[in-house]
């Protein structure tokens, strides 16, 4: 995957002179050593991130951490004081007044948690509105927007006016505003915080929904720890102006790494969390006779599977027709009563198919074997962390 946007090294200090604050920064003191020294606050401290192409890229951390700084130094609402925004690889930080519109104009879209609508025009003018500011021809402003509002499915209230829709439709106008200009980077600053819990629902699962066919590169800011999990392909967390964990929502449950994440974490309901693929064990294959190929875990008591030479499953054999199996070198006659669950059935699925004493496979969307899945594991991931060690690529800073 390409890195569509890089953060390096981003250093933002709310003051007329930087300079002072960065020094010691760079002398290891912190935002509250530069605020009780200098009276100048630090938004941000030394972030470094790498956004691919494509991601849902959440931003996560208390109020005042500086997600919305973040945003807006991207976005150049606010002025970076030192560091890099690389986009596809080119430095922004750099760029004069007029390339830096035409980078927000045509590169990045923002959707705010109360997205200003203007009041007086019709909801198809206010999606209109980006498009507008680039030029775009009444007509082709028209047919764009109309499109978008059917993304969106807001087809049947281009007319109407603001006032005139729900909370949740009016952020879905903010939305189809920011997909109009084709940007392929939105940047969404608590987008849905604003909305009950229903509609935030169904806003999130309309995002999922969009975003499998628009594919843009997103990056979501938000306090809330669930809606991260939710929407994630990654995520950033963020205290006192530093990143203090990065990785995927699994193995930031897994392994929170501080107090300050492991608090984010403690609530997390891990059975619609982890998938079958998570907890699974491998099973090596243990004799091959005309009958098929018998695999099984190295455990006492693991269940056996019968595979035919496509790696789907004939049948399964329990711990003690395996240990037989193991003893004698013939598989025997498998039994059909076995659960297969597919590997990205999350664990709340799986414990439901669980029957009694019946061996568990873990299948691919082919049907093939990937792997064996024990109660015991299932119940130990479903409640509590394990000590894991942390997936490569993971961050701990
Ligand atoms: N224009 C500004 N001038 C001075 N300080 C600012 C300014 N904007 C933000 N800050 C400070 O920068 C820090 C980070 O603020 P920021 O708005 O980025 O937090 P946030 O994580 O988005 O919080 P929230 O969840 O409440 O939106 C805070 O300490 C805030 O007081
Ligand atoms: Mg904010």
């Amino acid at each position: 995957m390409t890195e569509r946007l890089q953060i390096q090294n981003l250093y933002k200090i709310f003051s007329a002179a930087p300079e002072a604050a960065l020094q010691i920064l760079a002398n290891g003191g912190d935002k509250n050593t530069v605020f009780d020294k200098l009276g100048a606050v630090v938004g941000l401290n030394n972030v470094s991130l790498s956004v691919p192409e494509g991601a849902m890229y959440m931003v996560m951390g208390l109020s005042g951490s500086g997600k919305s700084t973040l945003a807006r130094c991207i976005n150049r609402l606010n002025e970076p004081s030192a560091g890099k925004i690389l986009l596809d690889g080119r430095d922004i930080v750099p760029l004069k007044e007029e390339e830096l519109r035409e980078v927000r104009r045509t590169r990045i879209s923002m959707v705010f948690q109360h997205f200003a609508l203007l009041p007086n025009k019709r909801v198809i003018e206010n999606v209109e509105f980006g498009l507008k500011l680039r030029g775009a021809s009444p007509a082709d402003r028209r047919r764009r927007a109309d499109e978008v509002l059917s993304v969106v499915g807001l087809a049947r209230w281009g007319y109407h006016f603001p006032h005139e829709l729900s909370g949740g439709m009016r952020q879905r106008v903010g939305l189809a505003r920011a997909l109009a200009t084709d940007a392929d980077i939105l940047i969404m600053d608590e987008a849905f915080s604003a909305l009950d819990p229903l509609i935030r629902t169904e806003m999130q699962d309309e995002l999922l929904r969009l975003q499998r066919t628009l594919n843009k590169t997103i990056l979501f800011i938000t306090h809330d720890f669930q809606e991260a999990l939710k929407l994630g392909t990654r995520i950033a967390i963020m205290s006192e102006g530093e990143l203090v964990r990065e990785g995927t929502p699994q193995s930031i449950v897994l392994e929170p790494g501080s107090d300050y994440v492991a608090a984010f974490t403690r609530e997390i309901d891990r059975a619609r969390l982890f998938d079958a693929r998570s907890v699974m064990r491998e099973a090596a294959p243990i004799l091959r006779s005309e009958s098929g190929i018998l695999v099984g875990g190295a455990e006492a008591g693991d269940p056996g599977f019968v595979l035919d030479g496509e790696g789907r499953i004939l049948g399964a054999l329990d711990g003690a027709a395996l240990g037989h199996a193991r003893q004698s070198g013939e598989i025997g006659t498998p039994s059909s009563d076995y659960v297969s669950v597919p590997e990205n059935a999350k664990l709340i699925e799986v414990a439901r198919s669980y029957r009694n004493g019946a061996p568990m496979a873990v299948i691919d969307e082919d049907g093939r074997l990937v792997g064996t899945l024990g109660v015991g594991e299932l119940l130990s991931r479903m409640s509590s962390t394990s000590p894991k060690t942390a997936s490569a690529g993971d961050r701990h800073v």
